[in-house]
């Protein structure tokens, strides 16, 4: 019996066991994953010295925990034909996008559904992800919360707010990544050339971020902590201001999130 199977070993299907694997979380020998491509398996086979196969139904019958990790797309031809391998009391926890527990549970009702969704640093650990406990029992969910915090920083939401979660921290690093592409581009206006402006910007949003982080203070107290009076900063977060920076943040994470209850529909 493995202690993990996983189905779907894609982008994020490799991130859950590669993140498992280096944190000595579950043991490589204790995983088993699936795939319909061979290539898929035998690399992760190689990666992590998991057990590898081309039947779904191998994981569902001999793990305790499964992930599934295919596409939203390919929920219903993956999930229909092991509908009744699951056992009662099995979990089965859902990475797929935009899909509710409920959708899941009505093509199988036999095991414990979690949701969850990560955001794609997830893929190097710093995920931010979105957990709602589904129809897991109270006395299930530390163990399953500390799983899935080998993926990065795990917050629970009620399944509602899964669409928020997409708008903000499921899309939020593309908007981080135009922040800092920004940064980047300013500082090459005045004079730095690509590669000093991109240690600095990427340091940049790190730092902030960590001390954010570490300080507990609100993002508006530390950014009046480097707002002396009529300095530098002043005058760039003036400018901020006036091209409302803030307000268009605010408006893409509505948007988004708006986005995604359209397609979980
Ligand atoms: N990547 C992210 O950042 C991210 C973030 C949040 C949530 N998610 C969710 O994570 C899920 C996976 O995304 P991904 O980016 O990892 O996709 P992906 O790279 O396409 O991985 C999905 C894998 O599942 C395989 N597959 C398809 N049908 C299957 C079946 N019936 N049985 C077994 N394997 C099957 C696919 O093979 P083929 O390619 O041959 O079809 C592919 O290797 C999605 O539901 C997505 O919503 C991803």
């Amino acid at each position: 019996m493995f202690k993990v199977g996983l189905i779907g070993a894609g982008n994020m299907g490799e991130a859950i066991v590669r993140g498992l694997v280096n944190s000595n979380t579950v043991k490589s020998t204790e995983i088993i994953v699936s795939d319909i491509d061979r290539n898929r398996i035998d690399t992760l086979v190689e990666r992590y010295n998991v057990a590898g196969t081309t039947s779904n139904r191998r994981v569902v019958e001999n793990s305790q925990i499964v992930f599934l990790a295919v596409k939203p797309k390919d929920l219903q031809k993956t999930l229909e034909p092991l509908k009744d391998s699951f056992k009662e009391g099995q979990i089965l926890i859902s990475v797929l996008a935009g899909i509710p527990v409920e959708k899941i549970q009505e093509i199988t009702d036999r095991p414990y559904i979690v949701r969850i969704m990560p955001n794609t640093p997830a893929l190097i650990g710093e995920g931010a992800i979105g957990l709602a406990y589904g129809t897991l029992p109270e006395e299930k969910k530390e163990e399953i919360k500390k799983l899935l915090q080998v993926l990065g920083t795990v917050v629970e939401v009620d399944e509602s707010l899964m669409d928020a979660v997409t708008g903000l921290s499921g899309s939020g690093p593309a908007y981080v990544f135009m922040f800092i592409e920004g940064l980047i581009q300013g500082g090459i206006k005045q004079g730095l050339s690509h590669q000093q402006a991109r240690e600095l910007a990427v340091q940049t949003v790190i730092g902030a971020a960590m001390m954010i982080k570490e300080t507990g203070e609100h993002p508006a107290v530390l950014r009046d902590m480097v707002s002396s009076p009529a300095g530098t900063t002043i005058h760039g977060l003036h400018v901020l201001e006036e091209k409302g920076l803030k307000d268009a943040v605010i408006s893409a994470v509505e948007k988004a999130t708006e986005r995604s209850r359209q397609l979980a529909k």
